[in-house]
């Protein structure tokens, strides 16, 4: 299957429940484990590029290599997708190096101005036949014993996003429930206000995404520790509440954190274990094969596996 767009993917995923990973990359080795982890799960996956992946190794050189692997790996589904894109100029930087969907992430600004900035990338995309991603909501966690006006402050606003989906034309949605990115998303219990994202789905019907979806999963955190590293106080998402998020609507789950703190915590166990190696790939090569497990357990989770 060629490179598609991201809601070709996820309108499958949506009218059959079930969620897809959104995997960042910056290097061949994080892609090649994606691909390799989606060809063994029989996974459809989604390529997501930020504009700090694309300043670090060259939006050209990530979408090419994401190409050649699609051409190696012919069956399986696969969207180039810029992650928290910022600006038109970021998108239409994407869409010149041949991203496939594109994410305006312009939900720091008031109701309005996310509005206008989306409605225009949309009018830019689909004509085009790019899917396009926006945000409500703000990405950070929120402690139990804040106040409601607080919460309201922080959380996506239910009602909003049905007029935001109805007047903007997007193809998926990311509503803020609760998570945040990096690996420490919650200080007490890892709860997602899960009644917000029944109520976002009922009212939109799209595909629903989840930023800030690592699980922080205990084998590589215990690893990254064991040889140097400091976590102290590290939480992610746990498998059974993405189960649930899966189940109230979202199709599009996002990650980063877990494979960064895989490939480092096996890098981190090669350097200690056999400090004289001076050959990179001695190195890489295990941290990309940790990865692959990584991701192949996370596809299980989120329902992905066995889908193409
Ligand atoms: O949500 C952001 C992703 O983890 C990408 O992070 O901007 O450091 O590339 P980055
Ligand atoms: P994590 O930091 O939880 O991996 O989230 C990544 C993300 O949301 C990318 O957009
Ligand atoms: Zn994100």
């Amino acid at each position: 299957m060629p490179v598609v767009s991201a809601k070709e993917i996820l309108d499958d995923a949506n009218k059959n429940i079930y969620a897809v990973g959104a995997f960042n990359i910056n290097n061949m080795e994080f892609l090649q484990a994606i691909f390799r982890a989606a060809d063994a799960e029989k996974s459809p996956i989604i390529i997501a590029i930020s504009e700090g992946a694309m300043k670090y190794a060259g939006a050209d050189m990530l979408v090419s290599m994401t190409r050649t692997m699609s051409n190696n790996f012919p069956r399986i589904p696969v969207a180039i997708h810029l992650d928290h894109g910022s600006s038109l100029n970021a998108v239409m930087a994407a869409i010149k190096a041949g991203f496939t969907s594109v994410m305006i992430d312009a939900s720091h600004f008031q109701y309005e101005e996310n509005l206008k900035m989306t409605k225009q990338v949309v009018s830019l995309c689909h004509p085009i036949g790019i899917s396009v991603e926006a945000e409500l909501g703000r990405l950070q966690g929120v402690e139990d014993n804040i106040s409601v006006a607080e919460r309201d402050a922080v959380l996506v606003n239910p009602e909003e996003a049905r007029d935001f989906v109805a007047s903007s034309g997007i193809d998926f949605l990311a509503p803020a429930i609760g998570t945040s990115h990096g690996a420490f998303k919650f200080k007490g219990e890892p709860k997602l206000d899960f009644d917000r994202l029944k109520k976002v789905k009922k009212y939109t019907g799209i595909p629903l995404v989840l930023h800030g979806a690592s699980s922080v999963p205990e084998a590589s955190s215990k690893k990254f520790e064991e040889f140097g590293g400091n976590l102290k106080g590290a939480k992610g998402v746990p498998f059974d509440v993405l189960k649930d998020a899966v189940k109230f609507g979202i199709n599009k789950v996002n990650t980063d954190t877990d494979l960064r703190i895989s490939f480092l915590a096996r890098v981190r166990e090669s350097i200690y274990t056999d400090a004289s190696q001076i050959d990179p790939r001695k190195i890489f090569g295990p941290a990309r094969d940790y990865v692959v497990d990584v991701i192949r357990e996370r596809m299980k989770v989120l329902g992905s596996s066995g889908r193409c």
